[in-house]
């Protein structure tokens, strides 16, 4: 393992301006968001699509750090032969991949879940590396409800989150460390702060165990914010204050930076939680957007699956990695989201 390499790759990812776009739908995913815009899911749809997001050129050179793909994408290629690998690299941004197989029912615990995709990493992992990814992500889910989440659910995610970020340092590839604390439920924000910092705490002191280098990795966590069905919604200025006082606790000064999910807020909320964020002062870390929702709702509406449409879908792609790069370095205002409009 070269930890200088590692470390210099995760800092890049977070670097201060620019953002990961998490483009790495399952096929599963990807199909709920084609049916909402009425595309057909098929293979040349999808790469059609993501060869759109990739050719948007000021946004990628701009404000896009890397891209995290799925692995049907990884192996694509444009309509005009070029691996879409290629088209990012071209760019500027580096190439990542989902490893996880996503999740699997988690036995003794009902309603909790468990990521898997463990076996055969290794070996995914070269060819992977080979393919030009330089960066993987795994996901773990934590719910909130009546008793859960369990101290058996976050403590087999938190390990399985270490086994994949171990296996890949040792295979030259900078892990995205994601436990997402989902915000389905009613719980307010404090619950929600509560259950991520047991998640966060776990998920540190198992990645010490297995040896993970801190240098060499990038955390993508939840903000700690209201339930999407809780009455009371904590205003943007509460989101900032209670997630940035929750990661300082929390995520130790060598971990050069955190991406955060969107996790199903509105494209301007996940922007000015951000923004919100930089305006409290220095940070231990580098502190950005890996968005995938926030940042392809508005370019999946514009393009509804038609050629005509790849510009119009280029420039609301454009708007929102502009809208977030400037968050990452607190200088967005929402007085910008009207101009565009
Ligand atoms: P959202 O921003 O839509 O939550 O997706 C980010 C992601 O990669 C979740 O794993």
């Amino acid at each position: 393992m070269n930890l200088t390499e590692l470390n210099r790759i995760a800092t890049a990812m977070v670097v201060s301006g620019k953002g990961i776009l998490a483009a790495d739908e399952s096929s599963g995913t990807i199909k709920k968001r084609f049916d909402a815009i009425g595309v057909e899911s098929t293979e040349e749809n999808r790469r059609d699509y993501r060869e759109m997001l990739f050719r948007a050129k000021d946004a990628m050179s701009q404000y896009i750090s890397g891209v995290i793909l799925y692995d049907e994408t990884i192996w694509q290629d444009a309509k005009d032969g070029t691996p879409l690998v290629k088209l990012i690299e071209e760019s500027g941004a580096i190439p990542g991949i989902k490893v996880d197989e996503g999740t699997q029912a988690l036995p003794m615990c009902p309603g909790e879940l468990v990521t898997v995709g463990l076996d055969k990493l290794a070996e995914r992992l070269k060819k992977y590396y080979e393919r030009g990814a330089r960066f993987a992500k795994w996901r773990a889910v934590i719910d909130i409800g009546s008793g859960i989440p369990s101290m058996t659910a976050i403590s087999v995610n938190a390990h399985a989150l270490a086994r994949y970020a171990a296996l890949c340092q040792a295979a030259q590839i900078v892990p995205i460390v994601e436990p997402e604390v989902l915000m389905d439920g009613d719980h307010d924000i404090d619950r929600c702060y509560e259950v991520t910092q047991r998640v966060l705490n776990k998920t540190f002191q198992e990645l010490r165990v297995q040896r993970v280098a801190l240098e060499g990795m990038v955390l993508k966590p939840n903000m700690a914010i209201s339930g999407k069905k809780c009455p009371k919604q904590a205003s943007v200025e509460e989101v900032a204050e209670k997630t940035i006082r929750l990661l300082k606790a929390c995520v130790p000064a060598a971990v050069p930076g955190i991406a955060f999910l969107s996790g199903g807020q509105s494209d301007e909320e996940a922007t000015a939680h951000l923004n919100a964020m930089h305006k409290l002062g220095l940070l231990p870390w580098g502190l950005t957007f890996s968005y995938g929702r926030a940042l392809q709702a508005a370019p999946q509406k514009a393009w509804s699956g038609r050629p005509e449409n790849v510009a119009a879908g280029q420039r609301a792609f454009s708007h929102r990695a502009r809208m977030n790069g400037l968050a990452s370095k607190g200088e967005w205002q929402s007085s910008l989201e009207q101009k565009a409009a």
